[in-house]
């Protein structure tokens, strides 16, 4: 990954490794009729994906010197409805899409009906981990998480972002009205993912406050590279159609800005997710470097 520094490249490197392995042991295919169901949720799971989210969760909770497997099923956990987010974003009904991380979608593979199960396991199972003493020894830290993920994957999070997306094909929505809906579909998740760093290192309420600004402007200028890639990004890269937006018809923030407008914003948007973590010291570096990566990348 060209844009991103040495020290981000061995952190995502060392996250997808971690990822994959702990997706393995979950997924364990059984020897019964689910079979195809875990083999659908292992296509999407497993092998790809940038693991941004968990990432982020790993990067906060090291602030706090975290025990890494309380961090990495809270990442788990929160890679769970993202990949769930995704199989159903691909669906037919939704976005419908034959590509995904360079594979075919888990209902070109699996068929529509199973892609649909393997989303509703995903979205349960995250929830499972959370919950489970090994996440974390105090029921309050547990509880918090769940509470916390369970907005950001609800109507006031992804899945209400989505049902918005889908309006913003009929709809003329307005800059803010756009900002909303990003900030639902994609913020949300990205915001969790911070927020449970912080959670588990029980963060003072001033870090939550200048994490909580930085995952809000890193959600957006995210989101918003989506939408550019979408128009100027290269499909093998991305392992995923592009185009499809402009095609829809859809508001997002490059129909309304253009490109340059967008990339400014997405740029000022990273400068400012870079200035809340001005209360922390070179331990936050990683955080720094993730914000960069989210404007400079190229898929
Ligand atoms: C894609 O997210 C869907 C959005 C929320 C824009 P990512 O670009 O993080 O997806 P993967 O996991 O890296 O494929
Ligand atoms: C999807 O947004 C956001 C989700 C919550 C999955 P997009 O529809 O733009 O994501 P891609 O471009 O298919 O990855
Ligand atoms: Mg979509
Ligand atoms: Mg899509
Ligand atoms: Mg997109």
């Amino acid at each position: 990954m060209a844009t991103a520094s040495p020290r981000l490249q061995d952190a995502l490197a060392e996250v997808a490794a971690e990822m994959d392995d702990r997706f393995d042991a979950l997924l364990t295919v059984p020897d019964d009729p689910r079979a195809d169901l875990y083999r659908a949720m292992r296509h999407v799971a497993i092998g790809g994906g940038k693991r941004l989210r968990p990432l982020l969760v790993f990067a906060t909770a090291s602030l706090f010197g975290v025990d890494r497997e309380c961090a990495g099923r809270a990442a788990t956990a929160i890679e769970c409805i993202h990949v769930y987010s995704l199989i159903h974003d691909d669906l037919p009904a939704m976005d419908d899409d034959d590509l995904r991380h360079g594979k075919p979608t888990a209902h070109k593979a699996y068929g529509e009906a199973t892609a649909i199960l393997a989303g509703d396991c995903l979205h349960a199972l995250a929830f499972e981990v959370l919950a489970e003493p090994a996440t974390h020894a105090d029921p309050f830290v547990r509880s918090e998480l769940i509470l916390d993920l369970s907005r950001a994957s609800g109507p006031s999070g992804m899945a209400g972002g989505q049902m918005m997306d889908l309006e913003a094909e009929r709809a003329q929505f307005d800059l803010d009205t756009v900002t909303r809906l990003q900030a639902m579909k994609t913020g949300a998740l990205i915001a969790a993912s911070v927020e449970a760093g912080a959670i588990l290192g029980k963060a003072s309420p001033d870090m939550r406050t200048s994490l909580r600004g930085y995952a809000h402007d890193l959600g957006l200028a995210f989101q918003i590279v989506d939408d550019l890639l979408d128009v100027e990004g290269d499909e093998a890269l991305a392992g995923k159609k592009l185009r499809k937006d402009g095609e829809a018809g859809k508001e997002t923030f490059v129909s309304l800005l253009g490109i340059e407008r967008a990339r400014a914003q997405s740029r000022m948007l990273v400068d400012q997710a870079i200035d809340h973590l001005r209360g922390f010291g070179d331990e936050a570096e990683l955080l720094r470097d993730i914000a960069r990566f989210v404007v400079a990348r190229d898929h």
